[in-house]
């Protein structure tokens, strides 16, 4: 956990939120009910605000659009170097996430092609509607699910392991595993999950030596950085990210997702009636509710902002979650409404470490909304969904209930 200038004594936090704490622990183990509102306290008293990460560790959050969006620009003072080397390189491994500049650029150019918008939307008949039905065909005939188990979790594994090139058939066991490496709270069973995740991936790898198929794998395994070859351990690291990065991330959006359309009145109507909106609801739950919500970084010198003064190397919460709501920026920022335009939100950050599966993501995401709107008519919510975490923040269940149909039928849309 990262070492924060600054103790718990010395930081001043207001008492309204002294109880509000922004970890980033798994979304299913906190429930953090007055999220947005605190948030919102902030943005009102001036935008930057010390607060908690964990009870007694410091952290500060900025809330205001622009504050965000530049701060995401300044990697000189908002390191993403400092931030991983504390955060997701112990259990991972060196990754770009991390790296910075020309750096960066090589490693994360290995892969990028296979992130463009357009193959990205080639994956979609090819890999991402395919993958939809067929996790949409494990329940179908029951008339009852939990969207977020059932369909949320297994469909981004499964499109990950389309992507990698790699089978995925024991959804548990690797499911557990990405969630592990970047939300665990134990570091021993992380380091455990990583070692396990590892000696299943690399085997992988040997096989596209020399044999490349259409796949990101066969890219990392004969991949060049300044002319020499990745390592193994740099291949198992950009594996392990992946998981992680486009599994949780992608899980949530489509609950978010989901979530807002069952309780937003009119909302199911009219997307089922017309499938040119579908894509207009993937990007306005992607403001009202980012799946990353808010993203560290550790300063790597003396700034202030706004009147507050932080200093070198302290935790600050990035809030895209507040920026996506920023009331300059957004009318009604609270409210999910189906056709805002423009909706210039910053769910995938902004800058050099810009997602590189955003195009993947809403593909994901869209492709997950046309199986469910056609698979599963007379979709009703059971219970009214809870919110779940902060850094990254979704709903721990989403029960439904539909008309039952047969697996493996599919409606022309
Ligand atoms: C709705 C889904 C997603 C959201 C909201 C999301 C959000 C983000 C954000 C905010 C970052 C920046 C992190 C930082 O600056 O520290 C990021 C980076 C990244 N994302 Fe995504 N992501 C999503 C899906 C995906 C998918 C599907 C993949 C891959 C299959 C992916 C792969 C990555 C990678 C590799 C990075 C690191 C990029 C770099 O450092 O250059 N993400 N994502």
């Amino acid at each position: 956990m990262p070492t924060v200038r600054g103790s718990a004594e010395d930081f001043e936090v207001d008492p309204d939120w002294a109880d509000i704490w922004f970890g980033a622990v798994h979304p299913m183990q906190i429930e953090v009910p007055r999220f947005h509102e605190a948030l919102q306290m902030i943005d009102e008293r001036g935008g930057v605000a010390p607060a908690w990460f964990f009870p007694g560790m410091p952290c500060y959050v900025l809330t205001s659009h622009d504050d965000v969006h530049r701060a995401f620009l300044d990697t000189h003072t908002f390191s993403p170097r400092k931030t991983q080397e504390v955060m997701t390189f112990p259990i991972l491994g060196p990754t770009f996430l991390g790296y910075e500049g020309r750096e960066h650029d090589l490693h994360r150019n290995v892969v990028a092609r296979q992130f463009t918008k357009r193959r990205s939307e080639a994956y979609v008949p090819t890999l991402l509607e395919p993958q939809a039905h067929a996790v949409i065909d494990g329940f179908c005939a029951r008339g009852d699910a939990d969207l977020m188990g059932e369909f949320g979790k297994q469909y981004p594994l499964a499109v990950i392991g389309g992507l990698l090139g790699i089978p995925i058939d024991d959804w548990d066991r690797m499911s557990a595993w990405a969630s592990d490496l970047i939300l665990g709270s134990d570091p021993d069973h992380q380091q455990q999950s990583a070692r396990a995740f590892r000696e299943f991936l690399l085997p992988h790898v040997d096989s596209r030596r020399g044999r490349p198929a259409d796949d990101i794998l066969s890219l990392l395994a004969n991949g060049e950085v300044d002319g020499k070859a990745l390592t193994q351990q740099q291949i198992a690291s950009f594996m392990l990210l992946l998981f992680p990065a486009g599994a949780d991330t992608t899980w949530l959006g489509i609950g978010n997702m989901m979530s807002a359309i069952l309780t937003t009145p009119g909302a199911l109507e009219a997307l089922s009636a017309d499938p040119e909106l579908r894509h207009r609801a993937v990007e306005e739950t992607l403001r009202w509710a980012p799946p990353v919500a808010l993203v560290p970084r550790i300063t790597a010198r003396d700034i202030e902002i706004r009147g507050v003064g932080i200093p070198a190397d302290s935790l600050c919460l990035l809030g895209i979650a507040a920026a996506n709501r920023d009331p300059s920026r957004f009318r009604e920022p609270a409210s999910w409404i189906l056709d805002r335009r423009p909706n210039k939100h910053i769910s995938f950050s902004f800058g050099e470490h810009f997602c590189l599966g955003a195009h993947i993501a809403r593909g994901e995401m869209r492709s997950a909304l046309d199986a469910i709107l056609d698979r599963l008519p007379g979709l009703r919510l059971v219970e009214e969904p809870t919110y779940w975490g902060a850094s990254i923040r979704g709903p721990d269940a989403l029960r439904v209930t539909f008309d039952p149909s047969e697996p493996g039928r599919r409606e022309r849309r």
